[in-house]
């Protein structure tokens, strides 16, 4: 199959490169920035690469660097962003470190003619920028097709050599058409044939797993999401009665999720164990307060009763649903930054003895959710918003006890529930409370009271990466926020997160 090469230079939208172009239909892998010429000449169907963007300065001395053969394969190379830049800079232009740099969405001009890179897209059109350094001279042999206010080289093409570089980022949905250019690239560009679909892999998913497995008895933790009851019917078919779901309750779970659990799966031919472990989570918890200790602390409880229901069934496997975007923000792709661990990722302790399989760890949500359906996962699963693996935890801002995880769980039910009977619900990527750890002053009932505020967050994202904040009609918050001071006793304040992503992100730890 074709397919073009994305090499990561650590940028937190790198990955999302390759998500735009296998969504145009091209299948698209991405690559370490350290990769060989020769393992990427090597690599069936290639027909382009493309140099992503990344925090780093090309003047840096330790600045991520393509080995240089790349650029002699004869391959069409696209620079994105630090890409743009690197490209610049290996063939001979001019790269200056920027005092301001420009950050947000921004005007492109298309400049001269005849642009094979930009064909097709409007003479001005919205791009999003996010750098610091800029190309202020294209690489001898290149011309300059697009320019912005503050960046005079902001597209270059060199058609001779196939060489192409944007210092925006079109794989970001802020930029109207950067579908378009990616499509002109990868398809009209390098030839790619669009033959990919997300679906095309189970068949090769289940045979990985018969050779990887084996014979080998595994467990899978089922949170009831839509990730980890994908990665349990594949791993199911492949490997059969060898493989035990296990649900762990841990105290910090959405309203009716257990029951819900034991219903949703007692039809499957999966075996289901339920382990009540809602003490140990509580009181590892007691007293912490900062996010990530949170988040380690819940990482490796998940681990040791893992381990526990392990060594009970002989189990040397655990499988986990953790997909694309769970490892870029957990800083496990190499050059990005921890945003935040998450907990079947940054927080698994080195030395445990089971070994890790995650099928879907090269997928991203709306890929996983087709591949769902076609392989049985309940409509109702798969539509249902996601939840963090840390659970109401991190929606417990500060320290978390039990009183305050209910606080939040009834709130985040009300919202859920005022969210479906707007018709809102599977509209939007998540809506859930926040329990904030202060207290205002309120009136109620002709009394003074001093109680908890409860912050509503209802995002839309398509992919996890970038999100904004949902614009939900007035009235349908105002029956929200009524629900909550009248339902939950300890609250008398309700606001609502107006923030995107970035720079904010979804949940707030
Ligand atoms: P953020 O807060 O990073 O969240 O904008 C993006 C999406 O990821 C979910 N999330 C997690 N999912 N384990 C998970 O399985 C985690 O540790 C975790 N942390 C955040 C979050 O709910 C949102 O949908």
């Amino acid at each position: 199959m074709d397919r073009i090469g994305v090499l990561d230079f650590g940028g937190q939208y790198s990955h999302l490169i390759g998500r735009r172009i296998r969504d145009l239909g091209v299948f698209a892998r991405v690559f370490p920035a350290e990769v060989s010429a020769e393992e990427l000449a090597g690599t069936d169907g290639i027909k382009g690469l493309v140099f992503s963007g990344g925090a780093a300065s090309v003047h840096g001395e330790s600045s991520p660097k393509p080995d240089p053969k790349i650029l002699d394969l004869d391959l069409p190379v696209l620079g994105i962003c630090y890409g743009h830049q690197l490209l610049a800079h290996l063939l001979g232009g001019k790269v200056v470190s920027g005092a301001t740099g420009e950050y947000g969405t921004t005007v492109l001009e298309i400049a001269g003619g005849g642009s094979r890179l930009l064909n097709r897209v409007n003479e001005e059109t919205e791009v999003w920028m996010n750098h610091k350094d800029a190309v202020t001279g294209p690489p001898p042999g290149a011309r300059i097709t697009g320019r912005t206010e503050e960046s005079p080289v902001a597209v270059f093409e060199d058609d001779g050599r196939n060489l192409y570089g944007v210092q925006f980022h079109p794989e970001v949905t802020h930029t109207e058409e950067g579908d378009r250019i990616l499509e002109n690239y990868a398809v009209e560009i390098c030839g790619a044939e669009r033959s990919w679909d997300p679906v095309n892999l189970v068949p090769q998913m289940i045979e990985d797993v018969k050779r990887e497995i084996g014979d080998k008895r595994a467990i899978i933790g089922l949170s009831g999401g839509v990730d980890s009851s994908t990665a349990a019917k594949i791993v199911g078919e492949a490997i059969g009665e060898n493989l035990t779901a296990v649900y762990v309750d841990t105290g910090l779970m959405r309203e009716g999720e257990t029951d819900s659990i034991r219903d949703g799966f007692k039809e499957e031919d999966l075996q289901l164990k339920v382990i009540d472990a809602s003490d140990r989570f509580l009181d590892g918890l007691a007293g912490v307060t900062d996010p990530e200790r949170k988040r380690k602390i819940i990482g490796k409880t998940f681990i040791d009763s893992f381990t526990d229901v392990a060594e009970d069934l002989g189990a040397e496997v655990l499988v986990q649903g953790t997909i694309y975007s769970d490892r870029i923000e957990s800083g496990s792709t190499t050059h990005s930054d921890t945003i935040k661990s998450h907990h079947n990722v940054g927080g698994i302790p080195e030395e445990m003895d089971l070994e890790i399989y995650e099928p879907l760890k090269e997928l991203y949500k709306d890929e996983v959710r087709r591949i769902a359906t076609e392989v049985g996962v309940p409509d109702e699963i798969v539509h249902r918003h996601v939840f963090p693996g840390p659970g109401l935890a991190i929606r417990v801002i500060g320290e978390v006890t039990p009183k305050r995880v209910e606080i939040v769980r009834r709130a985040s039910r009300i919202i859920e529930e005022g969210l479906r009977e707007a018709g809102l619900y599977e509209k939007v990527w998540m809506g859930f409370a926040v329990l904030l750890p202060i207290k205002s002053v309120g009136v109620q009932g002709d009394l003074r009271s001093y109680k908890y505020p409860v912050a509503i967050r209802i995002v839309e994202s398509e992919d996890a990466m970038t999100a904004n904040f949902s614009r939900i009609p007035y009235d349908v918050l105002e029956d929200i926020s009524t629900s909550i001071t009248n339902e939950i006793g300890e609250v008398n304040r309700v606001v609502y997160d107006i923030s995107n992503k970035p720079p904010a992100t979804m949940e707030w730890e």
